[in-house]
């Protein structure tokens, strides 16, 4: 049996449920992949916080990212915290010194993807990201695999869990803006910093990593059309739905002829189609290829067990030392040469 060390960097509503999921599942990965992951130790900013949760009894707690980074019995380390700077050193760090590095921090990547994905090749460790994009949905193994027999052509769809929660939640129970935001932050659905929720820049994020991760294309956020939900109130989504349809928080990255286009809008969609019947925490991802047509994919896009289930996939992956991360698809697609953005429509 292979004993594998791993560390964990923040233990918020992602690392408990990560916490949570392992201690679970570990005999099933045991039997199955004769993996037994030990998880060695977890860093956060305050050991004395209370934490809803039991840590193994040979787990240590501290406030010291470098009792993960720079310990050279661990191979594995999960990032999140949600930290940008901070954890794109920190990921840096740990990858140069030879561990594999699972990270579900949308942010930072939006910044850092090609980098360090740069850095894990050089230092053929494995780099994962799948809780970045879409919580529970295994969107990024899913599409980094087709990538080798299909073409793709346009994602669009619902990739914020926070922001169609609060526009199902003011339709269908005509909540307060504010006080449904406060049920998502409660929830564990929203980001530290709400905003990036509700005007946007999360799903925009996502985006980014969808573009570098499909097209072999870095898109910076800054090139994606951007309009958020915090102006959409009761009324406009009433009047929507008198009209038969439905206001979504839509993201949409586009290639036609060599052009990515990207953008995040409020937008009005029939009621009988798919995406406006998509509510709640929900997402969904539209994804149109050459070989499979269009393909949508839905699940639950945030919370604490989605997230970490999609973490923990990534860390049976990482287990395995051939894989070298997402980079081998990005490798074998020779169809990366459209370099043009515009912003998008
Ligand atoms: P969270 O509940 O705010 O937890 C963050 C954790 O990180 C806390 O335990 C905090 O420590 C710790 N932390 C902050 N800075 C640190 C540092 N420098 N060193 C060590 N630990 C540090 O956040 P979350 O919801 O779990 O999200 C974590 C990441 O997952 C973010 O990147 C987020 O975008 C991403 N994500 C979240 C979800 C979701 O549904 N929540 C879904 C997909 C992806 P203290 O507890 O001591 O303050
Ligand atoms: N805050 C994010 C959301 C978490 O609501 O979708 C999942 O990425």
């Amino acid at each position: 049996m292979k004993e594998i060390n791993i560390g964990i960097l923040g233990l918020g509503t992602v690392g408990i449920g990560i916490v949570q999921l392992l201690k679970k599942r570990q005999a099933k990965i045991k039997n199955i992949y004769g993996v037994h992951f030990n998880l060695k130790t977890i860093a956060v900013r305050d050991v004395n916080k209370k934490r809803n949760v039991e840590l193994p009894a040979n787990t240590k707690l501290c406030d010291d990212d470098s009792k993960v980074i720079d310990d050279p019995d661990i191979q594995i380390v999960i990032e999140v915290t949600g930290n940008v700077d901070g954890a794109y050193h920190a990921i840096q760090r740990a990858m140069q010194s030879g561990k594999s590095v699972i990270t579900a921090n949308k942010e930072m990547l939006a910044s850092h993807i090609n980098d360090l994905n740069t850095i894990a090749k050089n230092n053929q460790v494995n780099f994962f990201y799948e809780a970045s994009v879409a919580g529970g949905i295994p969107i990024l193994r899913v599409l980094s695999e087709s990538i080798l027999t299909d073409s793709f052509e346009q994602v669009n769809g619902i990739i914020n869990g926070t922001s169609n929660y609060i526009l199902s939640e003011m339709l269908t129970n005509q909540a307060d803006y504010h006080q449904v935001l406060e049920a998502a932050q409660q929830l564990g659905y929203a980001e530290a910093n709400p905003r990036n929720d509700v005007k946007g820049y999360d799903a925009a994020y996502k985006l980014s990593i969808l573009s570098y991760l499909i097209f072999g294309q870095f898109l910076p956020v800054s090139k994606i059309r951007l309009q958020g939900i915090d102006q959409i109130s009761i009324e406009d989504l009433k009047a929507a739905q008198n009209d038969g349809y439905k206001i979504k928080l839509i993201a949409n990255l586009k290639r036609k002829h060599k052009q990515l286009t990207a953008s995040v809008v409020p937008t009005a969609i029939k009621k009988d189609e798919q995406l406006a019947n998509v509510d709640g925490v929900q997402n969904a991802i539209q994804v149109t290829s050459d070989a499979l047509g269009r393909t949508t994919y839905t699940g639950a896009g945030a919370g604490s067990l989605p997230t970490a289930n999609s973490v923990l996939s990534d860390l049976i992956a990482s287990a395995n030392t051939e894989t070298n991360g997402y980079s081998m698809a990005l490798q074998n697609d020779n169809n990366n040469d459209y370099q043009i953005i515009k912003n998008g429509g």
